[in-house]
C-alpha cells in the first residue's frame, strides 16, 4: 500500500471508536483479572506478532505475578472458506510451553481461523493451562466456533486500525483504535 501524503493518510482514519482512556482502563482490569487467576503460578505470554505487541506491552505492565514473555509469528492456511487446520510458523516459541501456564495475546478475533489453529497447535505441546485473551472481538464475522476466554472489546463489523492493528502495515502506532476508511469520496 502506498500512501501519496499526510493529508491521505489522515483522510483515511475516518473516526475514534476506542479512545487512548477507554482502553487503558479495560487492560488495567484485564491484567488485574489475570494477577488473580494465576497468583503464584508461572505465567508465559505468548504475543501473536504483528499485531498484539502494543496491546501485549500495555498488558504485561499490569502482571505482577511471574510472567514470561514469547513471540509467534503464525498464519493460516485457507482452503476456500475453510480452515484446513494448518497454521505456518513463520517464527515460533522459544519456550517449552508444557513448563507454563500460557495466555494467548492476539489484537483481534475475526474469523476466528488464526486462532483455533494456533490454539490447536500449542495444546499439542501440552501446556500446564492455555488461556486465549484478544483487545478486540469481532463477532459477527466469524466461521469457526472459536471463543477467546476474554475479550476487552466486542465491535461491529468494521475494519479497524491503531493500538497495534494496521492495514497496509500503517497506523499501528495510533493510540486509539479507528475505523478505516475504505474510500476517498465516504
Ligand atoms: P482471523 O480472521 O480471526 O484469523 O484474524 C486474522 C488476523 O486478521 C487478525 O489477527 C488481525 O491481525 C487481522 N484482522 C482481522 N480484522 C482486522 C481489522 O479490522 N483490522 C486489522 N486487522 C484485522
Ligand atoms: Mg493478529
Amino acid at each position: 500500500m502506498q500512501i501519496g501524503s499526510i493529508e491521505e493518510f489522515q483522510s483515511k482514519i475516518k473516526r475514534v471508536i476506542i479512545t487512548e482512556e477507554e482502553i487503558k482502563s479495560a487492560v488495567k482490569k484485564a491484567g488485574a483479572m489475570i494477577n488473580s487467576l494465576y497468583d503464584g503460578k508461572p505465567i508465559l505470554l505468548v504475543s501473536i506478532l504483528k499485531g498484539s505487541f502494543v496491546f501485549l506491552a500495555d498488558l504485561c505492565k499490569q502482571i505482577t505475578v511471574p510472567c514470561e514473555i514469547g513471540f509467534m509469528i503464525a498464519k493460516s492456511y485457507y482452503e476456500g472458506t475453510q480452515s484446513s487446520g494448518i497454521v505456518r510458523i513463520n517464527m515460533d516459541l522459544e519456550h517449552d510451553v508444557s513448563k507454563y501456564n500460557v495466555i494467548i495475546v492476539e489484537d483481534i478475533v475475526d474469523t476466528g481461523r488464526t486462532l483455533s489453529d494456533v490454539v490447536k497447535l500449542l495444546k499439542s505441546r501440552n501446556p500446564a493451562s492455555l488461556r486465549v485473551i484478544t483487545l478486540l472481538d469481532k463477532p459477527d464475522r466469524r466461521i469457526t466456533d472459536f471463543k477467546a476466554d476474554y475479550s476487552l472489546f466486542t465491535i461491529p463489523d468494521y475494519f479497524v486500525i491503531g493500538y497495534g492493528l494496521d492495514c497496509g502495515e500503517y497506523y499501528r502506532n495510533l493510540p486509539y483504535i479507528a475505523e478505516y476508511s475504505e474510500g476517498k469520496d465516504e
